[in-house]
């Protein structure tokens, strides 16, 4: 049963057709073509925070911004850092008004961090952040619908944490292939196939040479 939390949760991935959404070395830009990371950055615009892993800070320096979006407003960006190393030159601390919040693990070393507006550095009370405490601490904050861009093993955390409402693939029609290369979604201890997480398609779409795929847990 889903926790008793208000915050709407979308998974949003882009991947190739075998599942992965980088090579073995972590490459991942680009998978996808232009009309479809026009189709990130509206989902962006539609909620109020975007969360990702650490490592996907240390491998891809997102912005986690809204851009080319018209009227498009940039939603609260969200790192899970247990160890506190985020970069102070990470483009995420770039100041445009916008919250930044870095949430670390209780036995992270204090550290300076940037000078920024609107920067908020939680500690969460675990070695590493559990899910449900980072959903009740966004929950009062306001946040009420969260976009979580990754990579893999902040997506199976989400999962195994069933807080999960919508899930958003952007299919390119590519192959990485190996087993090396990270597939969207790290170990969720499945033995049977009979356990796997189910989904309900909702939607299929073209976007350009890509497909949208918007699905919901069973
Ligand atoms: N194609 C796409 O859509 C897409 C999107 C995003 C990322 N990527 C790719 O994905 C790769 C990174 O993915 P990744 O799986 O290696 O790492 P990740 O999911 O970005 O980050 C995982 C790290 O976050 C930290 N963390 C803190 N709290 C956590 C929690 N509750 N659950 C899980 N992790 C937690 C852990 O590090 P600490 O213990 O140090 O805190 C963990 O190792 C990069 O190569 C990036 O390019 C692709």
């Amino acid at each position: 049963m889903k926790p008793s939390t208000r915050i709407k949760v979308t998974l949003k991935a882009a991947i190739t057709v075998d599942g992965k959404i980088a090579t073995r070395l972590g490459h991942s830009k680009w998978i996808t073509g232009d009309a479809a990371r026009q189709k990130s950055h509206q989902l962006r615009h539609e909620n109020d925070a975007i969360l990702v892993g650490i490592n996907t800070v240390l491998k891809d320096d997102p912005e986690l911004t809204v851009r080319g979006i018209e009227g498009g407003r940039s939603p609260a960006r969200v790192v899970l850092d247990s160890k506190a190393c985020i970069p102070e030159q990470s483009r995420i601390f770039h100041n445009d008004g916008v919250p930044v919040i870095i949430i670390t693990g209780n036995q992270a070393p204090s550290r300076s961090w940037p000078e920024l507006e609107k920067l908020n550095i939680f500690v969460a009370p675990t070695k590493t952040p559990d899910v449900l405490w980072i959903m009740a601490k966004l929950k009062k904050l306001g946040v009420k619908s969260l976009l979580v861009e990754g990579g893999s093993l902040i997506h199976a955390s989400f999962l195994k944490s069933n807080c999960v409402d919508q899930l958003a693939f952007i299919l390119a029609p590519k192959i990485i292939g190996g087993q090396a290369a990270l597939s969207w979604c790290g170990d969720l201890k499945v033995e049977n196939v009979n356990d796997a997480c189910q989904l309900d398609i909702i939607s299929i779409t073209p976007l350009g040479d890509d497909w949208f795929i918007s699905a919901k847990l069973k």
